[in-house]
């Protein structure tokens, strides 16, 4: 497997709240540190990058945010119009299109364009190019939606290839689709907990995006991952003991029971995991006591992710 360093695009997602942008800064940080030139891309989100990375607020055009790295959080209204102009070229028509209120309620209504305009941008930075011919960015990472609008977005170009009769969108469609089905320019990055719920999401989201979409996996990161600190036989025998009594040992037995349910859970995730998606490299990210969202903690992600 190509390992993600040599990629040109990557696609993170996984359920709310797992570790996603995390993961985003993170990998960022680990390329940047390899003099790769990076481009963080967000889909609308409610920014929280720029305090991963130290950086002031990040909008919705491109913005240098440390050093090789630079981020966006699209909007899609923009994006439209935007795309609108590069591909319409006259202003006229353009305004015609783009600037009239009916017409631009009519686009927000169709299916799918929201999402492409986001995911089509993130993927026409990476064909973006300097005035000497070499590409702007070495890698993009989308920071895209969580699990169910995550796929809902990256089955948009599958969608235009297969219903929209050839032309511009279908163009711009049928290339972006060809290069995030190249293993070897595009990956996906599965973010996960060692939790019931996001294991059973990740796997089903793995069968998803390799089956039905034909994507590459990268890798799947799992974060918050806990040291552990017993044995299978040391859990068993810590679930095993009585809670009742009034010992000064009980407040102790009581945190060893939780923990060992923690770490039960942990382990049987894990194993999951890897049986499901025994040929997909994985990373485990350590739980942080500390704020996560520090440039701190994500540079100490970074050398893990
Ligand atoms: N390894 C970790 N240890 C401790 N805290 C973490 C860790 N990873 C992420 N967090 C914290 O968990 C919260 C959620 O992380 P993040 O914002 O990256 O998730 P997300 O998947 O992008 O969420 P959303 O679905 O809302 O976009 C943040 O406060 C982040 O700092
Ligand atoms: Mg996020």
């Amino acid at each position: 497997m190509t390992p993600e360093g040599s990629r040109r695009f990557l696609i993170v997602t996984g359920k709310g709240g797992v570790g996603k942008t995390t993961v985003c800064a993170a990998e960022a940080r680990a390329l940047a540190a390899k003099g790769k030139r990076v481009l963080v891309a967000m889909c609308h989100s409610k920014e929280r990058l720029s305090t991963m990375l130290g950086s002031p607020p990040i909008g919705d055009e491109v913005t240098p945010v440390v050093e090789n790295i630079w981020a966006i959080n699209i909007d899609p209204a923009k994006a439209i119009a935007e795309y609108g102009l590069m591909k319409l070229k006259v202003r006229i028509l353009y305004r015609a299109v783009f600037e009239n209120k009916y017409a631009r309620a009519f686009l927000h209504g169709v299916p799918g364009l929201e999402e492409w305009s986001m995911l089509g941008k993130a993927w026409w930075h990476t064909g973006e190019l300097n005035p000497d011919g070499s590409f702007k960015y070495d890698v993009v990472i989308l920071d895209a939606p969580a699990t169910g609008h995550g796929l809902d977005m990256l089955r948009v170009p599958k969608i235009i290839t297969e219903v929209v009769p050839p032309g511009i969108l279908r163009g711009d469609a049928d290339a972006a689709q060809a290069l995030f089905r190249d293993p070897e320019k595009c990956g996906v990055i599965l973010v996960t907990l060692p939790e019931e719920m996001p294991t059973t999401e990740t796997i089903e989201l793995a069968h998803a995006l390799t089956g039905e979409l034909s994507l590459p996996l990268a890798k799947v990161v799992v974060n918050g991952v806990l040291p552990p600190l017993f044995s299978r036989e040391e859990r068993a025998a810590l679930l095993a003991m009585p809670t009742s009594g009034d010992s000064g040992a009980m407040a102790a037995i009581v945190a060893g029971q939780s923990r060992s349910t923690r770490e039960n859970v942990q382990a049987e995730c894990l194993s999951r995991l890897s049986a499901a998606l025994a040929h997909v490299p994985t990373s485990f990210l350590p739980q942080l006591f500390v704020d996560a969202a520090r440039p701190e903690a994500i540079d100490a992600l970074a050398k893990r992710v």
